[in-house]
């Protein structure tokens, strides 16, 4: 198979390429990224030689290249990941989310459609999985504000319902609206010609190599350099966390065994509220630096709040395990210590990418906090 991955340079498009090109040499993977302020060609290193990996420079906006790959490539399925996916710059610049996220995936599937329809096959054996995120269902309710015990979650739960695959799309951020619309193209894309079809709606990943403009990289970060942590409202809003790893691997299981036209909902069974987990960090920072553990608690600094804030994500991914047998392989505790070691040992890493145009960016955005 040639698989052609969108956005492979950015997070968790990284952590699926790297996956695919050493679980399947027989495949070639074709890595499509514009290298915006969020995809890093560094997140590739340990792979960039390999014979069954090329990375290609591209718009995905731009469909006269894609469909121009695709048709050299003689592409049999696409995973698609590229998207603008920090809810607090949609705030600030909606347009750049709908070009992308929107007219983007838009490109990528008319180009497709073009050159798969024109093969003897048409659409057989063809695959093209969207990867969109549980923030289209909008919020849920937390009617536990201290949470409870429930099988749903290895942590606590702090409401009594979830997201199923069949809840209706309620966004609220420019970011799910985009991520909403893209969806909606998806399927249309399915229900009007046919194009096989596959969505999966997922919670928050965190993980080596997460820009640090997002909760806990930003966060690990500024605890080593002591300072101020941002914590938005009063920090009850509740995120499901999943290890990027098995976000990867939930991929890679529905991918190869997932059914046409339906979507799955990925989520860590795993929630939690935004100061408990700012609380983890830090003492896990702390440990792993040699201070006296919650040395550092007192860089918590309440902000305003973001504007639109979800309060509470939980995913129901029950459907994903009984159908296709996938689920979390990582403990949170494994998972964030694995998480705080790797951004501590890569601080390398964090500089380069803080730096330049993402340091412009992030001193007008942060500016007033
Ligand atoms: P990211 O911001 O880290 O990476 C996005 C990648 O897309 C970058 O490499 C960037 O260069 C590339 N890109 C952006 N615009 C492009 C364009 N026009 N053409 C080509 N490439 C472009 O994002 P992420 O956190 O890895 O998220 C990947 C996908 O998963 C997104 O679709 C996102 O909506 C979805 N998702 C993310 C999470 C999460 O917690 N991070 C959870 C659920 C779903
Ligand atoms: O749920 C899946 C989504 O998770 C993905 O679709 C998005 O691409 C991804 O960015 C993430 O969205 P969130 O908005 O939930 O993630 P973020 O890391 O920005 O914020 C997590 C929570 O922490 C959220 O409630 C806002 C809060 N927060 C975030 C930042 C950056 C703070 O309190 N302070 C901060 O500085």
């Amino acid at each position: 198979m040639n698989i052609l991955i969108t956005g492979g340079a950015g997070f968790i498009g990284s952590h699926v390429v790297r996956l695919f090109v050493d679980k399947y040499p027989q495949y070639h993977i074709i890595n499509v990224d514009k290298l915006t302020y969020a995809g890093n060609l560094a997140n590739l290193k340990d792979i960039e030689n390999r014979s069954n990996y090329s990375f290609v420079k591209a718009d995905i906006c731009d469909i006269e290249t894609i469909y121009a790959l695709m048709e050299k490539e003689q592409v049999d399925g696409v995973i698609h990941l590229a998207a603008e996916s920090h809810v607090d710059r949609s705030i600030k610049d909606p347009f750049t989310f709908a070009r992308t996220n929107v007219m983007g995936t838009l490109s990528m599937l008319q180009a497709a459609k073009l050159y798969w329809e024109k093969l003897p096959e048409k659409f057989e054996g063809k695959r093209f999985y969207h990867i969109s995120t549980d923030e289209v269902y909008g919020a849920l309710e937390l009617s536990h504000p201290e949470g409870i015990d429930s099988e749903m979650s290895a942590h606590k739960v702090y409401g009594d319902t979830f997201f199923t695959e069949d809840r209706k799309y309620q966004p609220h951020s420019p970011y799910s609206a985009s991520k909403a619309s893209s969806d909606h193209f998806v399927r249309a894309f399915h229900d009007t010609y046919g194009l096989p079809t596959i969505i999966t709606n997922c919670s928050n990943n965190y993980g080596p190599y997460q820009f640090p403009e997002k909760l806990i990289p930003l966060f690990i970060n500024n605890i080593r350099h002591r300072k101020p942590l941002p914590v938005y409202g009063k920090g009850e809003n509740v995120r499901d966390w999943l290890y990027v790893v098995d976000h990867a691997r939930a991929i890679d299981t529905i991918f190869h065994k997932g059914a046409i036209s339906e979507t799955y909902n990925i989520g860590g069974f795993n929630e939690w509220k935004n100061i408990d987990i700012i609380k983890v960090i830090i003492k896990t920072v702390d440990r792993l630096l040699g201070r006296p553990e919650g040395a550092d608690l007192d860089l918590i600094t309440y902000v305003t709040d973001r504007a639109g804030h979800d309060l509470r994500y939980a995913i129901d991914s029950r459907k994903l395990k009984n159908e296709l047998g996938w689920e979390p392989s990582l403990q949170f505790e494994e998972g964030i210590e694995l998480t705080v070691r790797w951004y501590l040992e890569n601080e390398e890493w964090v500089e380069n990418v803080t730096s330049g145009e993402y340091q412009r960016y992030y001193e007008d955005m942060y500016k007033d906090r």
